[in-house]
């Protein structure tokens, strides 16, 4: 294979594509990168530093200069980050830097899965496949509760159940690249599948196109 093979796997908030994708570049030996992890650490590093999040032109500097190889969910999962990286999400000058990074990711060989909110929209649009994960806000909701449970925390359902709505309602309201299933994407709703039954229907989709190229 001369060119990158590109798997684009967009969807909201908690809908298991993060598991899925890190499951197909196991499976397919491809790159994997978390682009939600790209807005996170853009916002991480502006709340570290005590910079302002509404300053576009700030956070775009932060973003253009951003490594994308040390990227870690764990140092970057907290609940304030993820607020704060919906918050630069909306800024198209943070965008257009965070996308051109991506795009270089995207290329890598042998081949790369990305996930996030534009991967087949915006990020990747000839990408050769293309998913859009999804679940009820519910089976999401209850999903985040008990990963939050079960690594010793406490939450109150109704509170996740509302913040997961919020995240949505800001994640495909946006102006710049909202969140939506590309034309030719394959939906995935999750809400009654096994992580197995999800990895298994995506094998199937990345196979069949694969054997096209
Ligand atoms: O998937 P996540 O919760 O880590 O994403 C954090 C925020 O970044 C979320 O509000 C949506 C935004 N995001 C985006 O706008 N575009 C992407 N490709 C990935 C994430």
């Amino acid at each position: 294979m001369t060119a990158s093979f590109t798997i684009a796997i967009d969807g909201p908030a908690a809908a298991g594509k993060g598991t899925l994708s890190r499951l197909i570049a196991a499976h397919y030996g491809f790159h994997h990168l978390d682009t939600g992890l790209t807005y996170r650490a853009t916002a991480k590093a502006l709340l570290d530093a005590g910079l302002p999040l509404d300053d576009e032109s700030v956070a775009e500097t932060i973003a253009r200069n951003l490594d994308l190889s040390g990227l870690d969910r764990a140092t970057l999962a907290r609940h304030e980050v993820g607020e704060a990286a919906s918050r630069i999400a909306v800024m198209p000058a943070v965008r257009r830097a965070l996308v051109e990074a991506q795009r270089r990711f995207a290329a890598k060989l042998p081949g790369t899965v990305l996930d996030g909110r534009d991967i087949g929209t915006v990020v990747c649009p000839n990408a050769p496949v293309k998913l859009y994960v999804t679940a009820s806000p519910e089976v999401r909701a209850k999903r985040r509760f008990d990963e939050i449970v079960a690594g010793g925390g406490s939450a109150v359902f109704d509170e996740v159940c509302a913040d997961v709505k919020k995240r949505d309602e800001r994640d495909m309201g946006r102006v710049d690249s909202p969140l939506r299933p590309a034309d030719d994407a394959h939906l995935l709703d999750t809400s009654e599948m096994s992580i197995e039954a999800a990895f298994q229907a995506a094998r199937d989709i990345i196979d069949g196109a694969l054997t096209q190229e």
